[in-house]
């Protein structure tokens, strides 16, 4: 039987990275991105290793089920790990439109789910489900408001929804979530280009990480976490303490600052 680690938003940054990292692992990759020529890209760095790579706008239902295809009916998931995302429309929320917040929605939090429910047929009780979340959640944390609606609107949607599959896939998988924080991606950067033309001014202060140390920390966090720890800790790259529970690299430790992330 074959066991796969899927990863979507394998075409760029921290999907990207992901996909270099898993594919030396003992498992199979599924790495799933839009853009072929990207998609290639990524496959270009890797010299060994088992990655298949499939191209599909996960925004439409039809290429979901297509992506779970893939993998046949004995094969089983070991990590399935939700990196596709867009920050786009970067326009305030009183002028976005509802083919643009429903484009938002459909990737941000609509794949996910929906990804989440094809595979649950190849889960078992050692499968772990990773979302990738942000600071963007809840009305307490940052917000941007002109620039970040949908982004904000759907990733705090994808947040409550961990927390209901926590619950209902409680016997069948284990879910988790995962905050990477500023991370040098082609988003940060589309972010960095909105926020400076809409406000003048970027805090250049915030450092983004580079994505293949974030990839290295979620890799650990599948990897070297305790049931418990994995499934009760909202993880983030920029926590001290969380690095501690899985690395022993002390320098590395120390290098990390307190950022702030999309
Ligand atoms: N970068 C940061 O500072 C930061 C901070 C906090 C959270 N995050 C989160 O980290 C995750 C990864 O972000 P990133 O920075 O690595 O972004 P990125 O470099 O822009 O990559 C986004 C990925 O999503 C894919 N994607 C977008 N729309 C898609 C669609 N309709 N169908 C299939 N794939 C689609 C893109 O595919 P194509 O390129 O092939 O279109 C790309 O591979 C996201 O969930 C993001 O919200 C990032």
């Amino acid at each position: 039987m074959t066991r796969w680690v899927v990863i979507t938003g394998a075409s760029s940054g921290i999907g990207q990275a992901l996909t270099i990292c898993f594919a030396d692992s003992e498992c199979n990759v599924l790495a799933i991105g839009r853009n072929e020529v990207a998609l290639q890209h990524t496959r270009s760095f890797i010299k060994n290793g088992n990655v298949v790579t499939v191209v599909a706008d996960l925004s439409d239902e039809n290429e979901i089920e297509k992506v779970v295809k893939n993998i046949n009916p004995d094969d089983g998931i070991q990590y399935l790990i939700h990196c596709a995302a867009t920050t786009e429309p970067h326009m305030p929320l009183t002028m976005t439109g509802r083919a643009a917040l429903k484009k938002s929605i459909d990737i941000n939090v609509m794949a996910p789910i929906f990804l989440t429910q094809q595979f649950a047929p190849y889960f078992d009780t050692t499968t772990r489900v990773l979302f990738i979340g942000s600071d963007y959640v809840g009305v307490n944390n940052k917000i941007r408001p002109g620039i970040s609606g949908s982004y904000g609107i759907s990733k705090s949607a994808l947040r409550v929804a961990v927390e209901y599959f926590r619950h209902e896939y409680k016997d069948t998988a284990l879910i988790g979530y995962l905050n990477p924080g500023s991370t040098d991606t082609p988003m940060f950067k589309a972010m960095k280009t909105a926020v400076l033309s809409q406000q003048g001014i970027f805090n250049n202060s915030v450092q983004a990480a580079h994505p293949s140390s974030v990839a290295k920390f979620i890799q650990a966090v599948l990897e070297k976490t305790s049931n418990q720890d994995y499934n009760a800790i909202d993880w983030d790259f920029r926590v001290v303490t969380h690095h501690q529970k899985i690395l022993s690299d002390e320098p590395a430790i120390k290098k990390i600052n307190i950022r702030s992330g999309l």
